[in-house]
């Protein structure tokens, strides 16, 4: 398991070097997914390609689900789940809140997980039973916080119809807690909630390659992840905080109905 998790850093290194390298000379000219916000650089696919060489150059017969490459097969019983950039609009934009993420699954289970947050110089790290460090040094969650005095991340989808009823979820949540943040990517979210960086964190439509390997980071921190009704972490809603905040923001989510799109 340490071998594995000795890989996803070095990749995750080596892929945000590379980010951080050629970034400044992005051309300005982006592609666009599932709407017109959402959007794809060369530098995504070409984050997402080194991983992937790198990844099946060591170890051939392993799976790799990437967010743009799609699924790759492999034989090993062990899957790779990468988010070549997680923040996109963050990185075009030279805010600071993105990352690369990778997550190592071993016959379906995430044993570990790696989120890079390149511009912060600050890799995130967790192994299954073990732990979760930031730069080496273990990490907690915040505990014992109300919630009327959480600070809370959340974020927003790309569709405009998904994003009005985020909004009406978000306006019930705001006068409810400490304050709200949108810090523009999912796995920085999750590490912050691991680090005591906000207490919890909840959204609509986030995809396994976002939180995958920082669900690890904030699990292994002693924060709870999962969804709506004692289910997992899902697309639908994600939830993150320690327990009793999780219980607290469960219950204030649920009754808003914040699974619908409309
Ligand atoms: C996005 C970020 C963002 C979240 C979106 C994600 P991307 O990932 O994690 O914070 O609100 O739901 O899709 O597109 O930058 O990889
Ligand atoms: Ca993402
Ligand atoms: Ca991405």
């Amino acid at each position: 398991m340490s071998e594995l998790r000795k890989l996803a850093e070095d990749v995750a290194r080596e892929a945000g070097a590379m980010l951080l390298a050629e970034r400044p000379s992005m051309s300005a000219s982006v592609e666009t997914k599932s709407s017109p916000t959402d959007v794809v650089t060369a530098l995504d696919k070409a984050s997402e390609e080194l991983i992937r060489a790198r990844i099946l150059a060591a170890r051939p017969d392993d799976m790799i689900l990437g967010e743009e490459g799609g699924d790759t097969p492999g034989t090993s019983g062990v899957r790779w789940v990468v988010d070549p950039i997680d923040g996109t609009v963050n990185f075009l934009y030279g805010l600071a809140d993105w990352a690369v993420s990778i997550a190592v699954e071993v016959d379906g289970q995430i044993v570990a997980g790696v989120v890079n947050v390149v511009p912060r110089e600050e890799l995130f790290t967790a192994a299954l039973g073990e732990g979760a460090w930031l730069n080496g040094s273990r990490l907690r969650c915040n505990r014992d916080v109300p919630l009327e005095q959480a600070l809370v991340a959340t974020g927003f989808g790309y569709s405009h119809a998904r994003r009005a009823v985020q909004g009406e979820v978000v306006a019930a949540v705001l006068p409810r807690v400490r304050d709200i943040r949108r810090g523009g990517s999912c796995a920085t979210d999750l590490c912050s909630v691991a680090a005591g960086r906000v207490d919890a964190y909840y959204e609509r439509g986030i995809n396994y390659w976002d939180y995958a390997a920082a669900g690890l980071v904030a699990a292994e921190s002693g924060a709870r992840i999962g969804g709506l009704h004692g289910k997992g972490p899902n697309t639908e809603l994600t939830l993150c905080a320690a327990p009793g905040l999780f219980e607290e923001l469960h219950d204030l989510l649920e009754p808003l109905d914040p699974e619908r799109d409309s």
